[in-house]
């Protein structure tokens, strides 16, 4: 079964806490999309306990990237369930390497764009110490940035297990490593946001080349 072409079918990128996680929050609120997160079907597999999930949370623990027969496979069979296909998608975290970029290809997945979030080194380190999450609803805080709303959420909040100074500098370490060979493949359309504004700065520069996307369609 393949995607509609009218449908949008989108790629976000950018180093660990760029942002993201937040920026899908805000698109799929005006653009419908499947939002399918690489790190959230890895996080989902860990709290199961699966087999897949024990391997892939030694990688995490260490800031590599998860081995491809684990999360190929995971991320096409999300891209071809019914929604995906009926609503179109928003990939976030995903290819990371070339290796992932070629396997999406020969399953025939082509994104229409390529957003990339670029922050500098020294903002990433303080967003990641600082964030939070909320179990009850899955949105994404920061205590200085985007604090919660309520006593009730503050109380509940909850801090993902590689969210530290020392594990954020292994993930960015691994993000250079492989963030050319991604970039390469996708060079044609890819557009470069800059991510050290506001969230809503971030998403209106996003929010203008989608719909200039969807005109074109
Ligand atoms: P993953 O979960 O994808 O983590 P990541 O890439 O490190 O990115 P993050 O989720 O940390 O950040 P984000 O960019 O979504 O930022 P967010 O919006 O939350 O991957 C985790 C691990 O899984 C990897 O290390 C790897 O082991 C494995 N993995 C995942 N994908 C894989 C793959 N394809 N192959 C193999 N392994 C894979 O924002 C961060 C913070 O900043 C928040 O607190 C937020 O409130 C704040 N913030 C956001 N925007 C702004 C703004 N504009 N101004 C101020 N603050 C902001």
């Amino acid at each position: 079964a393949k995607a509609e072409p009218e449908l949008l079918k989108v790629m976000i990128s950018g180093a660990p806490a760029s942002g993201k996680g937040t920026q899908c929050e805000l698109i799929t609120k005006k653009y419908d999309l499947v939002h399918i997160a690489a790190g959230d079907l890895l996080r989902a597999e860990v709290a199961a306990g699966s087999e897949n999930g024990k391997r892939a949370k030694e990688y995490m623990e260490k800031g590599q990237l998860v081995p491809d027969e684990i999360v190929v496979e995971m991320v096409k069979d999300r891209l071809l369930q019914p929604d995906s296909l009926e609503n179109g998608w928003l990939l976030d975290g995903y290819p990371r390497s070339s290796s992932q970029a070629a396997a999406l290809q020969e399953f025939g997945f082509q994104p229409d764009i390529f957003i990339l979030l670029e922050v500098p080194e020294e903002v990433l380190v303080e967003r990641v110490v600082r964030r939070r999450l909320d179990p009850v609803t899955g949105k994404i805080y920061h205590l200085k940035y985007s604090p919660p709303e309520t006593e009730e959420i503050a109380a509940r909040l909850t801090q993902r297990f590689d969210d530290t100074e020392e594990k954020v500098k292994l993930r960015l370490q691994t993000h250079h490593k492989n963030v050319e060979a991604v970039l390469s493949t996708y060079e044609a359309i890819t557009i470069k946001v800059n991510g050290n504004v506001s969230k809503e700065d971030v998403f209106a520069q996003i929010d203008t080349a989608l719909t200039k996307l969807l005109e074109q369609k």
